[in-house]
């Protein structure tokens, strides 16, 4: 027979064993309490802290379109001067509803979760790529978006062998594998009918594919005029596709990773996959200096890592 404080001392035992069980289980750890406390699963996540940040980010529209979603005549109208459009709202309206009838409803990507850890590697084509040596660790993330006519064949050590998206125009377009997601970056309801050409069966012979449809991911124009406006300051007169895929990025991504930004020596935007032609090109139509400095911001606040690469040429 047990005294009182025998029993006390055994149920005060007990009760500590448990506590000592709860506290050291995976799920009550220090790091999970911040995990369950935070905006994602990744040990550090994009939203967190920055408030500047934070309400950048808050702000955007939807990034890509959908059936559902129609973009508002504002945004259309800022579009439409983009490239000089000249059809109307409900020609745009039109389209987009031709569109998903053959391409998937809503995006294929998954929203942002406090269970979701997706890394991404941005990458654009700049000449500082080349013997940069960054194919394995870009290869290494979860997504790898790449864009225009950004190629892998020939310079695997340097920009890697993975591509889960790509991004392109008509003017830019390359043919992409089975698992590669198109992500159309549209100019002009032109680049939108191209779209739907391009996956429409053609009466005399089989519709040459470009990509899986199911993989067809579009962006909102108005998310185009939010990245001009509410990043940019309205500097350049439009941003760079390499700019608004970072900025996508951060709708796609938990922790970002940038490569193959940057101008070479005299402040052209050169290409790791060719040599350049035309030495005034500068940054074209693109505010490519504020663009810069941008990311490097990003990168001193700790919300994205920039990889320079090699700036030789
Ligand atoms: O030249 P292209 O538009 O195909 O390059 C993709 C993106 O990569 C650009 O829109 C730009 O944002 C970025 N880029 C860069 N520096 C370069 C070349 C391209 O920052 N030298």
């Amino acid at each position: 027979m047990l005294s009182t404080i025998g029993k006390i001392w055994v149920v005060v035992t007990l009760l500590c064993i448990t506590a000592i069980g709860l506290l050291t289980r995976p799920s009550w750890s220090l790091s999970a309490f911040y995990r369950e406390s935070s905006s994602c699963a990744c040990r550090k996540c994009l939203t967190d802290g920055d408030p500047w940040f934070g309400e950048l980010i808050s702000g955007a529209p939807k990034p890509f379109l959908s059936r559902k979603y129609v973009t508002p005549e504002g945004a259309f109208n800022w579009w439409k001067h983009v490239q000089n459009e000249g059809r109307p709202y409900s020609f745009f309206n039109t389209t987009v509803h031709n569109l998903f009838q053959i391409f998937p409803p809503t995006p294929p990507f998954i929203e942002s979760s406090p269970s979701r850890c997706i890394t991404c590697a941005v990458v654009g084509n700049s000449g500082n790529l080349k013997g940069s040596h960054y194919g394995a660790l870009i290869d290494y993330h979860d997504i790898v978006i790449r864009m225009n006519r950004g190629r892998t064949k020939g310079y695997e050590e340097d920009v890697g062998t993975k591509t889960t998206h790509h991004v392109m125009y008509p003017e830019s377009a390359i043919n992409l594998g089975n698992t590669t997601h198109l992500v159309l970056f549209p100019f002009k309801i032109n680049d939108l009918l191209w779209l739907l050409r391009s996956f429409t069966p053609r009466e005399n012979g089989p519709v040459k594919t470009i990509a899986n449809k199911d993989l067809v991911m579009i962006l909102n124009p108005g998310f185009m005029k939010y990245v001009h406006e509410n990043w940019l300051g309205k500097k350049g007169r439009y941003p760079s596709t390499g700019f608004m895929t970072l900025a996508l990025s951060m709708h796609m991504c938990d922790e970002v990773n940038v490569f193959g930004f940057g101008a070479d020596r005299d402040g052209n935007w050169n290409h790791y996959f060719e040599v350049l032609r035309n030495k005034n090109y500068r940054t074209g139509p693109h505010s490519g200096t504020h663009e810069y400095e941008l990311i490097q911001q990003l990168h001193e606040h700790k919300k994205i890592q920039l990889f320079r690469g090699c700036r030789s040429q």
